[in-house]
Formats: C-alpha cells, sequence, structure tokens
C-alpha cells in the first residue's frame, strides 16, 4: 500500500544517500526498529525540520519499508484547504482559538482519513509537525492552556498519538537566514512571538524526556541527519 498523501504524491528525489557519511550503511539494518513507529518532525520555523523529514522518509521508502508521510496543517484534501485559511497573510484578524480549532480540525481530518489506516497496517509514520506545533504556538507563544490543547487535541486525534517527536532546534538568527523570503501568516507574527515558541518546544523537550529528541539543527543538511539517524537508533534500538 502506498501511503504518501495526496500532497506529496511524486516524491521529489532529496537524495538521502548524499547526506549520509561513508561509514554508514545506505540502508542501515537497524532501519528494521522503526517498523510501526509513529514520528512527529516538529521546529520553529527556519529550523530546517522539513528537509529531515524528507530524508528520513526517503531512507525507509526506498529501504523498501512501507511508510506514511504527512503534513500538518494539511496531509488531506480537506485539511489542505484549513492550511490555506490558517496561513493566508490577510487574515491576520484570526483569533487564537479559532486558530487552535482550526489546526485541530485539520489533523482531527488526517487521524481519520490517513493515520489510523496507516497504523493499522503497520506503516512507519512520519510526520512534519502535529500536537507539539500547537503547544509550542498556540500554547507557549498564543497563551492558550496546555490542558485545553492536550483536552481538544484527545478529543482530534483519539488513539493516534507519536512514538516520539524529534525537535529541531535553531537560534533564531539561523532560523530566520532559512525562511523563504514570502512570509506566511504565522511567520509574520515578529520575533517575540517566535521566541516564545522557540522557548515552548524546548520546554516540552526537557519536560518530556522519554517522548522527545532534541537535537541542534545549526549545523549542515548531513551533521543534523546524522545526529537523527543516531537518536532513532539510540530511543528505538
Ligand atoms: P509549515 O510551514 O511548517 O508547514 O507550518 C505552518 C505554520 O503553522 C508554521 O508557522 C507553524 C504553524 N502551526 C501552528 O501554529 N500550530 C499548529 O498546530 C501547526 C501544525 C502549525
Amino acid at each position: 500500500m502506498d501511503h504518501v498523501s495526496t500532497s506529496f504524491a511524486g516524491r521529489t528525489h532529496w537524495g538521502y544517500s548524499r547526506y549520509m557519511s561513508d561509514s554508514q550503511d545506505k540502508a542501515p539494518a537497524w532501519l528494521e526498529i522503526l517498523k510501526g513507529k509513529f514520528i512527529v518532525f516538529d521546529g520553529p520555523d527556519g529550523s530546517g525540520k522539513s528537509t529531515q523529514f524528507r530524508l528520513l522518509g526517503e531512507l525507509v521508502h526506498e529501504a523498501g519499508f512501507d511508510v506514511c508521510e504527512v503534513r500538518e496543517p494539511g496531509g488531506t484534501p480537506v485539511g489542505e484547504r484549513i492550511r490555506e485559511v490558517l496561513l493566508d497573510p490577510s487574515l491576520d484578524e484570526m483569533a487564537v482559538r479559532c486558530e487552535l480549532l482550526l489546526y485541530m480540525a485539520s489533523r482531527a481530518q488526517l487521524a481519520s482519513q490517513t493515520l489510523k489506516p496507516a497504523k493499522e497496517s503497520g506503516a512507519i509514520i512520519l510526520a512534519d509537525r502535529f500536537i507539539s506545533s500547537t503547544l509550542a504556538y498556540q500554547g507557549s507563544a498564543g497563551g492558550l492552556a496546555v490542558d485545553d490543547i492536550m483536552h481538544i487535541g484527545q478529543f482530534a486525534v483519539e488513539e493516534c498519538w507519536p512514538d516520539l517527536v524529534i525537535i529541531f532546534d535553531v537560534e533564531p538568527e539561523i532560523a530566520s537566514q532559512r525562511l523563504n523570503p514570502e512570509l506566511d501568516r504565522m511567520e509574520l507574527k515578529g520575533d517575540d512571538y517566535h521566541k516564545k515558541v522557540r522557548g515552548g518546544y524546548l520546554d516540552q523537550a526537557k519536560e518530556n524526556p522519554s517522548g522527545y529528541l532534541l537535537i541542534d539543527a545549526g549545523g549542515s543538511i548531513a551533521d543534523t541527519f546524522k545526529k537523527v539517524l543516531e537518536g532513532l537508533k539510540a530511543k528505538f534500538g
């Protein structure tokens, strides 16, 4: 079964092997330990998480594993429409509670349409953002309570909770250099907001060390990918 979601149909070749050191196997045997695992890639805008998400997706796909790759907000036709509203810079009046519910609505659709069947089939699930983003953006930066977010999150995703959340952490100066110059509604929220987002991620990783893997993503793509692979091996091996 091919779980690659509609938004990712037509895989771009990222050339993961260019980012692996010569001493590493091209498709290491230990990747087997990722079977059936749900792994989230998260972090501030410009952290490079999406590049790492694509590299790991390509590696496990080419190693022959069934992999389901999704992004948030979006990942389904309904979710992609919600994404357009959420990121539209002309809607800067959007209230934070509305924002939270739209992110959760997209997530509920994703859980029902894609994550549950992928989980049942034993695929490796890779997600570019998940509830950890809501905790950082609408929670730590937006001021909404963790308990409310978790309560609504539980309603939205039911049993689809990740086994591991990888947080890619970078200094704001590096993050801003990595951003696409055409900023979306969330990226336009300003430095103070984004500082709180980063703090929110660091707090989550500190509070739940067994469920999170914190990676310093300030270096090269290859250095960071090496840390991802080593971290996964250590967590699940
Ligand atoms: P992306 O550009 O990484 O796909 O993410 C879209 C933006 O939405 C990004 O600025 C982070 C933000 N976001 C939230 O504020 N809350 C959420 O729950 C999610 C999933 C994303």
